[in-house]
């Protein structure tokens, strides 16, 4: 069988990163959608680059909000698969960034489709929804949940969700949309709550910071393992027909969960460092999300292994490990600066 060739939007991020190594070693031919940015953007994906032939894994440059530059790199790599995952993915800065996360998160998948469409292409298309479209629907949430969604990320996605529902129905486009729960890893955006967590306790149990300062404590959330994740990404595009799949562990945890299992692996008592301030509270909040993934287990045989505090220990040890690295690269530049 010849060897697929897969495009991934959002490759520079969490699960991009992560989806690239797992299609690599399944010997897929990988390109990645890079936007421009006024720094080095690839910090999640360089060991490929250093790794890996640029035959099999290669970036292109273009953005969401940029149709003209998805209809290039289309036409130039006509992808057997679609993994499209690149998105304004902070919530609470969607409410900073109502039209910008629109724009990308929304229209992005109709520039995608209507690219895919224009030049009569057939790949498989993954598109990454969201549990956050569930909202205020109360826990636990499957496929038939109402949507009711609480932020303009929310909406954004909701919106994405129906258009690939409308153009699976109506065009016979093979898309599958994949409503997955809080997933984390080391390689975490650093403002996201779990990884803001388990950076700022290791830094603290080294005397790089005194305090850490969080929002609301008491939201909760399902929180998996992001490389475990992305293998359900794949299991949807290889599944007989597009479907609709919550991926999530079926557990949820507080904020504050979060926080005490993180201070207690570091050994020391959260209450004396972690404070809270408005400033990190949403104009609203989604309370409490707790997927079920019975569907996915069922078709796609998936289901999650590492559970909440392997998944703590893991950020845990990876934040410690990185902060003490780069503390001792420090100190190195500073003994290395004294004439
Ligand atoms: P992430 O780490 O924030 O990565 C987002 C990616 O999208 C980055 O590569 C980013 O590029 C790219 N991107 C942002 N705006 C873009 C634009 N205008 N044009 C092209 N690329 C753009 O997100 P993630 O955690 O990997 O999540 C992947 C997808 O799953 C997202 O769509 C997210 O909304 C969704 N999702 C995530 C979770 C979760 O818990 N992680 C759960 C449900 C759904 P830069 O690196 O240049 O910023
Ligand atoms: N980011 C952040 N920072 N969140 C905080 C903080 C803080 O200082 N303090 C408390 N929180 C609370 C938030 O209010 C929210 O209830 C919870 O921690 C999780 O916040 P995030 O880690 O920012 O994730 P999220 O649940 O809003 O969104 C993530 O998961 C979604 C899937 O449910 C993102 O990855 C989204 O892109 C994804 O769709």
């Amino acid at each position: 069988m010849p060897r697929r060739t897969a495009l991934i939007t959002g490759v520079t991020g969490q699960d991009g990163s992560y989806l690239a190594e797992l299609l690599l070693a399944k010997d897929y031919r990988v390109f990645g959608v890079v936007r421009q940015s006024s720094v080095f953007n690839t910090g999640r994906i360089d060991h490929l680059f250093e790794k890996v032939d640029s035959s099999r894994f290669d970036y292109v440059r273009g953005d969401l909000t940029d149709g003209s530059s998805l209809g290039r790199l289309l036409r130039l790599i006509k992808p057997d698969e679609i993994y499209h995952l690149g998105a304004q993915s902070h919530v609470q800065v969607s409410f900073e960034i109502p039209e910008y996360t629109a724009d990308a998160d929304g229209l992005g998948l109709v520039r995608l489709l209507e690219g895919v469409r224009e030049l009569d292409l057939r790949p498989r298309i993954y598109n990454a929804c969201s549990s956050e479209m569930f909202g205020s629907a109360p826990p636990p949430q499957d496929e038939t949940s109402p949507l009711q969604p609480c932020s303009p990320y929310a909406a954004a996605k909701v919106f994405a969700y129906h258009l690939a529902r409308v153009y699976r129905s109506g065009y016979g486009t093979w898309i599958a949309n994949g409503i997955l729960f809080n997933h984390e890893s080391p390689r975490r955006g650093e403002r996201f709550v779990t990884r803001k967590i388990t950076r700022a306790a290791a830094r603290i149990k080294l005397g790089l910071q005194d305090e850490l300062v969080l929002g609301n404590l008491s939201a909760l959330r399902d929180w998996g393992y992001a490389p475990e994740y992305v293998d359900a990404m794949w299991r949807m595009l290889q599944a007989s027909e597009p479907g609709d799949f919550v991926i999530a562990t079926g557990e949820s945890h507080s904020v504050q969960e979060f926080v005490e299992a993180t201070f207690a692996l570091a050994g020391l008592d959260w209450r004396r460092y972690v404070r809270t301030d408005p400033a990190y509270l949403r104009p609203v909040e989604v309370d409490a999300l707790r997927g079920d993934a019975s569907l996915a287990r069922r078709v796609l045989g998936w289901q999650p292994c590492v559970n909440f505090p392997e998944l703590v220990r893991i950020m845990w040890e990876a934040d410690l490990q990185r902060e003490r690295i780069l503390l001792e690269g420090t100190a190195a530049h500073a003994a290395a600066a004294v004439p």
